[in-house]
């Protein structure tokens, strides 16, 4: 099925410099952990040696919450997806010091990513943590989780996969939960039906330390697909 693409992207391309380490990964590393996409499905299984599980995180950023639940969990494949080069250049140079085989990045626009490549019932598991918030009412439109990305993103679940998001931002989070509880296939795993207890195997990331120094509460959301 093809859905049209929006045209407002929820990313700036921030030209942030990559060091030398970080271009030396992308160059020497690319191969070994990254996929090109082009306009075809990728074939979960056939990239992963016979995973049990495929987790599939958005926005990784630095990769510092994949690289731990990567290490933590070896027989479950991560895939990433991430706009921001110098965040893929360092996961890959820490996935290859550690020497990290169940992981696999791709440097793409995810919700292009999601729409041409990847197949339905394929994910055993989506999170995403801390989307850019775009706090300004302007800016709106810019933030990743939107109903038409949600009906986009929800047939790729296989059924009682799970949905992970956590934002900083409470009106974000707000949205978020609006957002989710109306898509017809998602329940909410909340004992009151709202926000989900911190689960602790969400890696502390820097930027979430960053949010916690300024005094930020953080939301978990944690959905499932029923059907
Ligand atoms: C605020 S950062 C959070 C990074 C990380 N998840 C963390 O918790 O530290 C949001 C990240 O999402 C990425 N991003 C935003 N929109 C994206 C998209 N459509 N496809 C891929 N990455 C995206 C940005 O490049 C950025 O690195």
């Amino acid at each position: 099925m093809t859905v049209p693409i929006r045209q407002i992207r929820s990313f700036v391309r921030r030209q942030g410099r990559l060091t030398t380490g970080q271009q030396r990964a992308l160059q020497e590393l690319w191969q070994r952990y990254g996929i090109d996409v082009a306009d075809d499905s990728l074939d979960l299984n056939t990239l992963f040696n016979e995973p049990q599980l495929v987790i599939l995180e958005i926005g990784f950023g630095n990769g510092e919450s994949l690289l731990s639940q990567a290490q933590a969990h070896p027989q479950t494949a991560y895939l990433g997806i991430e706009v921001y080069q110098p965040g893929v250049g360092r996961l890959l140079q820490r996935l290859a010091q550690q020497q990290i085989n169940n992981v696999k990045l791709i440097c793409h626009d995810a919700v292009e990513v999601i729409c041409h490549n990847i197949a339905d019932n394929s994910l055993d598991g989506v999170q995403i943590f801390f989307p850019d918030p775009w706090p300004k009412k302007r800016h709106h439109k810019r933030r990743l989780i939107q109903p038409d990305f949600i009906n986009l993103l929800v047939p790729k679940l296989t059924t009682d996969a799970y949905l992970h998001l956590a934002t900083d931002w409470q009106p974000y989070a707000e949205h978020m939960l609006a957002v989710l509880s109306a898509q017809p296939d998602l329940i909410n795993c909340a004992p009151d039906k709202t926000y989900y207890p911190r689960p602790m195997h969400r890696p502390l990331t820097k930027f979430e330390q960053r949010g916690e120094r300024l005094g930020h509460e953080v939301f978990d959301l944690m959905f499932q697909r029923t059907s």
